[in-house]
């Protein structure tokens, strides 16, 4: 499957992902507010992408883990004439199917953040999970600290609704989110069109 915005495209991962994903992260500064831990060596990466191939296979699939990458041509993320780029990665999952509840996650490298390709990952995640996924209440947290993602939460319509106390373990430190959503009736700002 593939979800298409005016710069950036999600799709599957392949195997051969590794490196472009191990790129970004690697880096501490991209890891620094996610809950997960910077990638060691590019085995840890290859871990992680086994476990999304996997995941992509389930008889009934409940996480869409989807590579970001740029459109490529004149206008788009990537430069002009340019090859398409892994740049991130963008995931929906179904929490609850009974309850129609999901979250979204996202996670881009470095150069490309402050552009709205955050925001734009978003919508189209969103957009998915509302209308093919059938969700009605689609949630997402943030570190207290991560301005950039609390920015894209509110910019696709999500509500904050309170910070959750202790809410990951990470080493000997546990380490409070803040938790936004936004239910299928809510206003959804329009997202942006093609440059
Ligand atoms: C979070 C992340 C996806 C945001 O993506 P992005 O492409 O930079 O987001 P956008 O450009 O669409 O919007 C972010 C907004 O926050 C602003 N912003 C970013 N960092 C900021 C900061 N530290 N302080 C204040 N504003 C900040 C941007 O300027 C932009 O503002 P604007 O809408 O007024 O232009 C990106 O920073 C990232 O990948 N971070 C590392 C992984 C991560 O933290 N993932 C989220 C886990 S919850």
């Amino acid at each position: 499957m593939t979800l298409a915005g005016p710069r950036v495209m999600l799709r599957e991962f392949r195997a051969d992902d590794a490196s472009a994903v191990f790129a970004y992260a690697s880096d501490p500064v991209v890891s620094a507010y996610v809950p997960w831990d910077t990638h060691a060596d590019i085995e840890v990466t290859r871990g992680f992408l086994s476990g999304v191939l996997a995941s992509a296979d389930a008889e009934e699939r409940t996480r869409y883990e989807l590579a970001v990458t740029t459109s490529g041509g004149a206008g788009r993320a990537g430069e002009d004439g340019e090859e398409a780029r892994l740049i991130g990665a963008g995931r929906i999952s179904v929490q609850d199917a009974r309850h129609r509840r999901g979250s979204i996650g996202y996670v881009l490298a470095p150069d490309y953040w402050s552009k709205g390709i955050g925001t734009e990952v978003a919508h189209l995640l969103l957009a998915f999970g509302f209308e093919r996924l059938n969700l009605h209440r689609i949630e997402a947290t943030a570190h207290p600290d991560n301005i950039g993602s609390q920015r894209v939460f509110e910019k696709v319509g999500m509500k904050y609704e309170g910070r959750i106390r202790d809410h990951l373990l990470f080493g000997n430190g546990w380490r409070d989110s803040l938790s936004y959503a936004i239910l299928e009736g809510d206003p959804r700002p329009a997202a942006a069109t093609r440059p």
